[in-house]
């Protein structure tokens, strides 16, 4: 039984970490988001929003592992290439940029949700309330934040259409 603990333990600090890596990388693609989106005050204003959420649920990450006696200068965040591949898109100067920028930002949204709720599957079989209170309220931010870009999709593309023919 100590041994099944171990291994689920050991899972759940791989899983914190990347997700660590992961909410590093989503702040260094909103930045990016943030110099170029300036025609659609709406999106930078959430952006800068889930810029503030994002270096919260950074810290709780970190309060987490802290518990887990894993410290924060020890942390060597993954990167992941389905990841790189989506940061790219955020300086590819191309004309549907905004468009791209928004299927990208609802993707990685979905990826953070889904990794949300596997570390909180695993805490719940460690039986640790405390980071299952902490990953929730991560996690509720990415679903808003992902409903946001989700309900935008169309709102955008009519924008962006108006600003194609004003143009
Ligand atoms: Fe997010």
């Amino acid at each position: 039984m100590a041994t099944e603990n171990t291994k689920v333990r050991d899972a759940f600090v791989v899983g914190l970490r990347n997700a660590h890596g992961l909410e590093k990388q989503a702040l260094q693609i909103m930045n990016r988001q943030l110099e170029r989106m300036t025609d659609y005050p709406e999106i930078i204003a959430r952006l800068n929003q889930h810029t503030e959420e994002t270096n919260r649920q950074v810290e709780r990450l970190e309060t987490i592992l802290g518990r887990y006696g894993e410290s924060h200068s020890a942390l060597k965040d993954t990167v992941m290439s389905f990841m790189g591949n989506m940061a790219a898109l955020g300086h590819a100067p191309a004309e549907d940029e905004v468009l791209k920028n928004t299927f990208a930002d609802l993707a990685f949204e979905a990826y953070e949700i889904a990794a949300y709720k596997s570390l909180i599957t695993m805490a719940q079989s460690l039986g640790d309330q405390e980071a299952i209170r902490l990953l929730t309220e991560s996690l509720k931010e990415e679903e808003a934040t992902a409903a946001f870009f989700d309900q935008n999709v169309s709102t955008i593309t009519n924008r962006y259409l108006q600003q194609s023919h004003a143009a």
